[in-house]
């Protein structure tokens, strides 16, 4: 056996997502306030040593001057992020347009947009041209900060075309790209005008990760029928006989960090304070972007049935909704606002009395502390979406459970129904009434199941964290590329 060094050299990786993971606030001319938020990604990858991650992204602000730019790209360097910069129109076009309009709900199940459909129609040519121009200026960044050795992991449906514009720069690039979205059928997929090129453009690189199995088999399936190439028990074969690595790697949480939340003074006094104030009733839960794929409203029309059907319960429950307001410039989001308060109004109106009712709906974020808090008071959490690539906020509450032992009510169209299907009550969003009728069966479970089924899905939880979620996929990449390098050379 060769020596081998006691140290091994850190691999630099560098995570390509449309959003860096930060919130950016201009303060003057030239100076920025930044703050981390600490999602699922962020966290996985500061838990990983033998990887240093830079991110490139989009800062979510328009910064249409040098100074600002500069003074930006130098505060962001900081935190280990490069910022690409993306003009009011690109945004409008690539952002809400192509990415939020046509690939978010039609890889949800949603379809092409209804009501404005011809109108779509005719700038989806545009929008896809937008589209494509952006990921070509992601790609610049990338292959401006680009050392030999570098592992390069592209995020989500915003940036389907960047392993292509990666690779037909450098073919030697390692490059990976993992959805956290759905793959839908691919008789969904082959409704969209850009199918082809999409697809081809994903298969540039050298691994393509899914949170689920039956995401990466509809992926695969649309390159069978709609590229006619072959589909192989390890990915998808082009004409030259080049591999594509197609394979499913649920991600998780960092578990520990909710675990150990729970025990910060502050927090244990916000859990006093909300079990007082709730003192009698039980607690229901929903945590969701305010978006169509999460089914809030057709997780409030079931509380109004389990209401409407148990009178008994009218003065004993309460559900507790914070709605994060998210792509506030894309219409349908703003319909969807508009109906969700609607309806929460009309139900306050019928069963609230003149101190209590039955549904508190937020319309903002809470901060990490105040959301471990509101997870670990709560009786039964609602996560009930209509589609979902995984959603977190089932792993977060279980993690925040294990002194209450709640029950997790799932959709069977979440991702993490494959996972937490064990421990939770899976049901169908869309029907309304066996919605109801979980709520009314997790309001009354016995301790005992709610201990078996909290420690199947604790379990679970714990064990497979965001950390290992990357580390396992990032070597993949790095095997694979070789790999493919190997199969292009022959
Ligand atoms: C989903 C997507 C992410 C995205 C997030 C927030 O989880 O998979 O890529 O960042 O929603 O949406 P936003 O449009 O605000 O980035």
């Amino acid at each position: 056996e060769g020596a081998v060094p006691e140290e091994l050299p850190t691999q630099r990786l560098l995570v390509v997502a449309n959003r860096l993971p930060v919130s950016a606030v201009r303060r003057g001319e030239d100076s920025w306030s930044l703050e981390i938020s600490a999602g699922g990604l962020v966290s996985a990858l500061l838990g990983v040593k033998e990887f240093e991650a830079r991110w490139i992204g989009w800062a979510g602000v328009n910064v249409p001057d040098e100074v600002g730019q500069k003074a930006l790209t130098k505060a962001l360097a900081e935190k280990r992020c490069i910022p690409v910069f993306l003009d009011e129109e690109i945004v409008h076009q690539y952002y809400n347009g192509y990415c939020n309009n046509i690939l978010w709900p039609l890889f949800h199940y949603l379809g092409l947009p209804q009501e404005d459909r011809l109108a779509t129609t005719r700038s989806f040519q545009s929008q896809f041209a937008a589209y494509k121009k952006a990921n070509q200026m992601f790609a610049d960044v990338v292959n401006q900060h680009y050392e030999e050795g570098d592992v390069v992991w592209c995020h989500d449906y915003h940036l389907m075309f960047l392993p292509e514009c990666l690779k037909r720069h450098n073919s030697n690039m390692k490059v990976g790209w993992f959805l956290h979205t759905p793959f839908p059928s691919s008789e969904i997929h082959r409704t969209l005008p850009s199918r082809s090129e999409l697809l081809r453009a994903v298969l540039a690189a050298d691994l393509v990760g899914f949170h689920t199995y039956d995401y990466a088999r509809h992926f695969v399936s649309a390159c069978t029928r709609i590229l006619g190439l072959e589909g192989t028990p390890e990915g998808v074969e082009d004409d030259q006989g080049r591999l594509t690595r197609v394979a499913a790697f649920p991600i998780g949480i960092d578990s520990e960090r909710f675990i150990r939340a729970l025990e910060v003074p502050q927090v244990e006094e916000h859990i006093k304070e909300l079990t007082d104030r709730f003192a009698g009733r039980k607690v229901m839960l929903g945590v969701d972007r305010l978006d169509m794929i999460k089914g809030i409203p057709q997780k409030i029309l079931a509380f109004e049935k389990f209401l409407e059907e148990n009178p008994y319960w009218r003065d004993r429950v309460v559900l507790l909704q914070i709605a994060v307001p998210t792509r506030t410039d894309v219409p349908e989001y703003q319909k969807l606002t508009s109906q969700v308060h609607e309806i929460v109004g009309r139900i306050n109106g019928r069963f609230g009395t003149l101190t209590r009712v039955p549904i508190h709906h937020l319309d903002r974020s809470l901060d990490f502390h105040a959301l471990c808090a509101l997870y670990a008071v709560t009786d039964v959490a609602l996560v009930t979406s209509l589609r979902d690539g995984m959603n977190l906020v089932s792993y977060e509450y279980v993690a925040c459970q294990d002194t209450k032992k709640g029950v997790l009510i799932l959709s069977e169209f979440a991702g993490a129904a494959q996972s937490l299907g064990a421990g939770a009550l899976l049901v169908n969003p869309w029907n309304i009434t066996e919605v109801a009728s979980a709520i009314g069966k997790a309001l009354n479970m016995s301790d005992e199941e709610r201990e078996m089924r909290h420690q199947l899905n604790f379990l679970h939880v714990t064990e497979h964290t965001a950390q290992q979620w990357a580390e396992t996929f990032v070597r993949l990449v790095m095997t694979n590329a070789s790999g493919a390098v190997a199969a292009i050379q022959v």
